[in-house]
């Protein structure tokens, strides 16, 4: 029977960078997730009988809120549910199986990188029919929506198992437990080169992939170990867990310390690699090198003819505006366009739908393409893969003929977490106080030539993003930038981007902290960070 609820409206349940981002008992309060999936439904038009993706990382609070999607969305009438075994779907096979399958939209139940368990963190996030996050006029609709909504529609039907594929009928709707690798790995094989990449492996290179105990461990071991032939136990953490083993799920060298330290050591591997909770960041890692993720969207771009899927060329390239400008040098190479867009993964999509671009990336570990509008982990791991065998080279060797080839954009990130909001709001409007007195100014040998709030007017649907963040230009092409994290849940996150161009001629191969150290430090002094916040360094690295 479908019932009819009424409920109150909670003030809070704004989409951020990506979805609804709060901390679990946040969302098991009654009615929350209720709520929002009504909100979602109530800004949508046209589903009514049409297919809904549903799937999730596998964090805690993953199959409850799994069986309210399917109870709601069976409610208000969606005719097919196509739900991840286990209640799990990685991000990028979400967005695969809504295009595959041409789906309405999916939900997926993710915070992302952020970490799991009763006390850490979960989120809700729909995309929309082409695949990608929801564009924010649907976001501000869900918002304006959840603060007005009275009541929501349930079924009261049992919990769906969810364990075992097939069909089960909730109401009028088909709900049907899918295989989260299928379609996906089916997609990959269209992409890249398998075989080339079965003879590496069989030639004896080796790598270590570090599926952080999060969703892309199912994934990983079907296509590297079973598919490719690569070792068994290549794949390491590859069963998801609720918590995911207690770790931060993001792959970067704070958090995938282990595999950073091998790939360091004498015993290092050919290629390390790892992915976050939901699947779609990655981390590129060679013997004894650390590929930015900025560096890679660029070896990537100048390197991607090697793989069948990207043989006949890109159309353009996009990154985020505080991703490195490794890339915009790759397409001036090529003769294509490098577009720069606000952060976050969906002021992609119109690029992409409108055939504009076709790799996309952005330094926080996200790389993609054309092929799925999310950015996709293992994707970007395939796509390595397949250029290491074509080419037969080591990922170091691949670096260093890059930068000698472009120079090289050296590049870091130093986030301040859990900062006090208002502290934090201080410091981005006192930067922006500076904006007239900025340019012209000399700290030591560096000049400012420029400083602006980045604005992005969408080329595709002529849409208007303000305020995207705190760029100070130098002369010579160096950069900082400063901007609020959009996906945090405790306070504010300072992220602080610090980026220097060195020509093919210069030094290429210094240690990234090092190369930019005159920079680091004007990024604390120029924004009074130790005065505004109390503190002295950052809380991560990247
Ligand atoms: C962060 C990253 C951003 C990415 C997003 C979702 O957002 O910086 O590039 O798209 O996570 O993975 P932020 O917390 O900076 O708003
Ligand atoms: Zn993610």
């Amino acid at each position: 029977m479908i019932l009819t609820i009424d409920t109150k409206p909670f003030d809070d349940q704004k989409p951020g960078t990506s979805g609804l981002r709060k901390k679990v008992p946040h969302f098991q309060q009654p009615h929350y997730v209720e709520n929002f999936i009504q909100s979602i439904f109530d800004s949508l038009d046209g589903y009514e009988g049409k297919t809904l993706v549903v799937g999730g990382d596998g964090r805690y609070y993953n199959r409850e809120a799994i069986q309210k999607v399917i109870k709601i969305a069976a409610a208000n009438g969606f005719g097919r549910l196509l739900v991840g075994r286990g209640g799990l779907i990685s991000t990028p096979a979400v967005s695969c199986i809504i295009r595959g399958r041409q789906a309405f939209g999916g939900i997926i139940l993710s915070a992302s990188h952020n970490p799991g368990g009763p006390d850490g963190d979960f989120g809700v996030k729909y995309n929309i029919g082409a695949g990608g996050p929801a564009p924010e006029k649907i976001t501000d609709a869900i918002f304006a929506r959840s603060k007005a909504i009275a009541r929501y529609k349930i079924s009261d039907a049992p919990d769906v198992e969810l364990d075992r594929l097939g069909v089960t009928r909730v109401e009028n709707t088909d709900v049907e437990i899918v295989d989260p690798v299928a379609d996906y790995k089916a997609l990959m094989k269209t992409l890249f080169d398998f075989e080339a990449i079965e003879d590496l492996f069989a030639s004896g290179f080796k790598m270590r992939f570090d599926a952080m105990h999060a969703v892309t461990g199912p994934y990983a071991h079907a296509i590297l170990e079973d598919e490719l032939g690569a070792a068994r136990g290549t794949v390491v953490n590859g069963t998801p867990l609720p918590d995911f083993g207690g770790h931060h799920p993001d792959p970067n060298l704070t958090y995938a310390k282990d595999l950073y330290d091998l790939m360091m050591s004498p015993e290092a591997p050919n290629f390390g690699a790892a992915s976050d909770g939901d699947g779609d960041r990655n981390l590129i890692l060679g013997r004894g090198i650390f590929i930015t993720p900025s560096d890679s969207l660029a070896m990537l771009a100048a390197n991607a003819k090697h793989a069948p899927g990207y043989a006949k060329g890109l159309a353009g390239i996009a990154r985020s505006m505080p991703t490195s400008a490794a890339a915009d040098r790759v397409a001036a190479h090529l003769g294509i366009k490098c577009y720069e867009t606000p952060t976050g993964w969906k002021f992609f999509g119109n690029l992409l739908d409108a055939g504009l671009a076709t790799l996309c990336g952005e330094e926080s570990s996200g790389t993609g393409s054309n092929h799925v509008r999310e950015k996709d982990g293992l994707w970007a791991v395939l796509l390595w893969l397949n250029i290491l065998a074509k080419r037969r080279i080591s990922v170091a060797d691949l670096a260093r003929e890059h930068w000698a080839t472009y120079g090289r954009n050296y590049y870091t990130r130093h986030d301040y977490e859990e900062l006090d909001l208002g502290a934090a709001n201080g410091l981005m409007d006192a930067l922006r106080s500076q904006f007239a007195t900025l340019p012209g100014t000399a700290f030591g040998a560096h000049k400012v030539s420029a400083a602006d709030d980045f604005a992005y007017h969408d080329p595709v649907d002529g849409s208007d993003t303000e305020k995207q963040g705190v760029r100070i230009m130098f002369e010579g092409g160096s950069r900082i930038v400063y901007r609020l994290s959009g996906t945090g849940t405790v306070g504010a996150t300072l992220r602080v981007y610090i980026e220097r161009y060195e020509p093919p001629a210069g030094n290429l191969g210094q240690d990234a902290q090092a190369a930019l150290a005159d920079f680091i430090q004007l990024s604390r002094s120029i924004a009074e960070i130790e005065k505004r916040t109390g503190r002295t360094a950052p809380s991560v690295i990247t």
